[in-house]
């Protein structure tokens, strides 16, 4: 069976890959779990400097699952402890965390983003959470971070409207860091990894800690979006809109 998640270690950088293509690489709960032990762990190899998150050329994350979405909705399963487990390893993460977008960001392919320190996309890329059209509400700390990012204006329009960012607008919003073509993500996003895999480690982790502050107010906030989100997926909104879109090609 084809590996979901793909954990690559080379020199200081751990790659952590979402590999299911054939879906966009939205992601099931087992990924979830795949890639927060893939970030737990990596600080407790001290050859490993920063984690790369990456996708496949043509998605870089197309969100939760829809059809597990559903699943919850209809009360065949919960919000997933894998899905906390990958927020708050984000949240809580030491080491730097750098992505390399080709394709589409949409949900948690975009708001995971937001916990990272260098993001390299294509200028094809396309970012997008569209949560309150699902019924939904954002998550992974977006409600917070998204603002203090790019403006209330910015956020609101992205968050609650639902409008997606191209590769230069995200990036003249503060969201990513560099727009090149396709075929180059990856080398940058890596050329980026080993440049700062390149300085002093104890003083980049410092830094970081010092620009980031205490993750305990994004954990809170995960914790409350996750009690809004689990109410809007049981809503008659949230369904019928899961709905919509597993039944959109019969
Ligand atoms: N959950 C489950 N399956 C998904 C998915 C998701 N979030 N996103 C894509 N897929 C599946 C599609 O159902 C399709 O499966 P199929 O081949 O068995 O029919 C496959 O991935 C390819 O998607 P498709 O829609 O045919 O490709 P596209 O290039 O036309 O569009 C997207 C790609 C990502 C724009 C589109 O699939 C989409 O909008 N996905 C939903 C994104 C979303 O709303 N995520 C939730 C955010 S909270």
């Amino acid at each position: 069976m084809t590996e979901l998640v793909i954990i690559t270690d080379d020199g200081p950088v751990r790659t952590v890959r979402m590999n299911r293509p054939d879906k966009k690489n939205a992601l099931t709960l087992a990924m979830y779990d795949a890639m927060a032990a893939a970030i737990e762990t990596a600080p407790k190899n001290p050859a490993l400097r920063c984690l790369l998150i990456a996708g496949t050329p043509t998605a870089f994350c197309a969100g939760n699952d829809i059809g597990d979405f559903l699943k919850m909705a209809t009360g065949e399963g919960a919000l997933g402890t894998p899905i906390l487990r990958f927020l708050y390893t984000l949240a809580r993460c030491e080491l730097p965390l750098i992505a390399a977008v080709q394709g589409n960001a949409i949900g948690v392919g975009t708001t995971m983003l937001m916990h990272c320190d260098h993001v390299v996309a294509g200028s094809e890329a396309r970012f997008s959470t569209p949560f309150v059209g699902l019924g939904l509400v954002p998550e992974a700390g977006s409600s917070l971070l998204a603002p203090r990012l790019m403006g209330h204006a910015r956020a609101f329009s992205l968050l609650v409207m639902g409008r997606p960012l191209s590769a230069d607008d995200a990036k003249a919003a503060g969201l990513i860091n560099r727009v090149v073509a396709a075929e180059a993500v990856e080398a940058e996003a890596m050329k980026a990894a080993r440049e700062i895999a390149a300085l002093p480690p104890q003083g980049v982790l410092a830094s970081r800690r010092l620009m980031r502050g205490s993750p305990d107010e994004i954990v809170a906030r995960i914790d409350e979006e996750a009690e809004l989100f689990k109410t809007r997926l049981g809503s008659a909104e949230a369904r019928a809109a899961f709905e919509a879109f597993m039944m959109r090609k019969r």
